[in-house]
């Protein structure tokens, strides 16, 4: 019998990442060590075409693209401060790249084609090795042809485990997706097609939670759940009421907030967005209580059912434990010496838009659209998908907090995601948010400002966009640039 140490082996090639990434360089003391090195976790993941059951039994399976062929795709689970390592064959015939949506780490792991890395070439590898600094829920996917590549299956989650947890009785991750499929459950082609463009992105006409319409999900009453919520759209927004019960919001976008309930009895989630709940489940056994999505009014409908089972209740009350998470350590804007930029979105159907410039032209509204662009940043479209050469909206100082006003001048609702970094949203319509949370994403709504503030501490270029799939395609594309 071979000895197999409980803990693995600290490899020379752990040793000289974690002096590259400048993590703890303590003098390690091989015998018995004084101070743990940060564990790697390593995982391989293929993007590759598959068959997968999507609509139930009763349906022929969907050809889709999956990582390691199935969507979503492997959960990566890593404790807070490891280091994650992703050795990535790509099996699909176009390029593509993988994203850490929400993990502040270096510029050359992020995953932007013709920006941090080459795309990855259709039978081609690339290895991304990063240390996570946050405890939270991330997810990964592509970072070009997105509107296929996600639309096709192509995302998966990325937990980070905080040192000490809450304690619930139980943890589960839903990711939030609709697919848009024709009667033989086959994915209709047509993505980036310009009315997803112009209008609200590609939205589909199959609910899943975690890649299969589902009708139930088994509860037992008294348990505490922890949720944690991602919504991998394309376009879609949600908007949950957990009917009969009283869902705690404890972080978005990862990062803790001191818990509240939902505005309006309803969690909303833009694409890319992300929310942990803390769900307490006082219905009785054997009941059934329906989560309800209602974002569209004119398409209200029952996204889930909580199923109690008979079983007796685990406790009479709800567990008295606490659910605050301890906060990551993040870095808070200076607010009173800040630089201040604005972006103005424009454009999309059913906006006074006339004229942009686009590559330095004037021009009308239908030659974007023949340009396949239909939104503008500050009056100037561009080519984004297509060339890779996205605009740089500014530069800011490493170190600087940056203030950035965000007007959404169109009719749509624009999930707005900044790479790299987290902000906090300070006030929407003029209005002093004062809430806790640090974001990397903030949902526009239609004709809606917001600003936001963040420290510029990641130097690079990172990219800022629309994460409705078929506008961030359409010009809601753009990089900054800390340095
Ligand atoms: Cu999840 Cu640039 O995006
Ligand atoms: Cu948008």
């Amino acid at each position: 019998m071979t000895h197999r140490p409980a803990t693995p082996p600290i490899s020379r090639r752990t040793l000289l990442l974690a002096g590259g990434a400048g993590l703890a360089a303590t003098a390690l003391h091989w015998g018995g060590a004084v101070r743990a090195e940060p564990a790697m976790r390593k995982y391989a993941l293929k993007p590759m075409p598959a068959m997968a059951n999507i609509v139930g039994a009763e349906h022929p399976d969907t050809a889709i693209w999956g990582y390691n062929g199935i969507a979503p795709g492997p959960e990566l689970r890593l404790r807070q401060n490891e280091i994650l390592e992703v050795a990535v064959e790509n099996g699909i015939d176009q390029p593509t790249t993988l994203h850490w949506h929400g993990i502040r780490l270096p510029n050359a792991m992020d995953g932007v084609p013709g920006v941090t890395q080459d795309a990855i070439a259709p039978g081609g590898r690339f290895t991304y090795r990063f240390a996570v600094p946050d405890a939270g829920t991330y997810w990964y996917h592509p970072h070009l042809g997105a509107s296929e590549q996600i639309g096709r299956g192509l995302y998966g989650p990325l937990i980070v485990e905080e040192p000490e947890p809450i304690r619930v009785d139980r943890e589960l991750v839903w990711l939030l997706d609709d697919w848009r499929l024709g009667r033989d459950a086959q994915i209709l082609d047509g993505f980036d097609d310009l009315h997803d463009k112009t209008h609200g992105g590609r939205i589909g006409n199959t609910l899943t939670l975690n890649g299969k319409l589902t009708e139930s999900v088994p509860v037992r009453a008294g348990e505490r759940l922890r949720l944690r919520l991602i919504n991998v759209a394309n376009g879609r927004l949600f908007s949950l009421d957990f009917q009969g019960h009283n869902p705690q919001i404890i972080a978005l976008d990862g990062h803790p907030v001191t818990p509240h309930a939902p505005q309006g009895g309803r969690l909303t989630l833009g694409p890319g967005m992300r929310a942990d709940i803390v769900l307490d489940l006082q219905g009785k056994p054997g009941e059934r209580f329906e989560v309800i999505d209602r974002f569209y009014p004119q398409f209200v409908y029952r996204f889930v059912t909580l199923a109690y089972s008979d079983d007796a209740p685990l406790r009479d009350s709800p567990l008295d434990a606490p659910i605050l998470l301890a906060a990551n350590n993040l870095p808070v804007p200076d607010l009173a010496d800040a630089q201040q930029e604005s972006l103005l979105f424009g454009g999309g159907m059913m906006s006074q838009m006339a004229s942009a410039r686009l590559d330095g032209r004037t021009v009308d509204m239908r030659e974007m659209l023949r340009h396949g662009i239909a939104w503008t940043m500050n009056g100037e479209a561009h080519a984004a998908d297509a060339s890779h050469h996205h605009p740089t909206l500014f530069k800011v100082k490493q170190g600087r907090t940056c203030r950035l006003k965000m007007t959404n001048d169109t009719a749509w609702y624009h999930p707005i995601h900044l790479h790299g970094h987290v902000f906090r949203v300070i006030s929407r319509n003029g209005q002093p948010v004062k809430d806790d949370a640090f974001l990397d994403s903030v949902l526009l709504a239609p004709r809606e400002t917001a600003e936001i503030a963040f420290v510029a501490d990641n130097p690079g270029r990172w990219m800022l966009h629309c994460h409705v799939l078929e506008h961030q395609s359409a010009g809601m594309m753009g990089l900054i640039e800390v340095g």
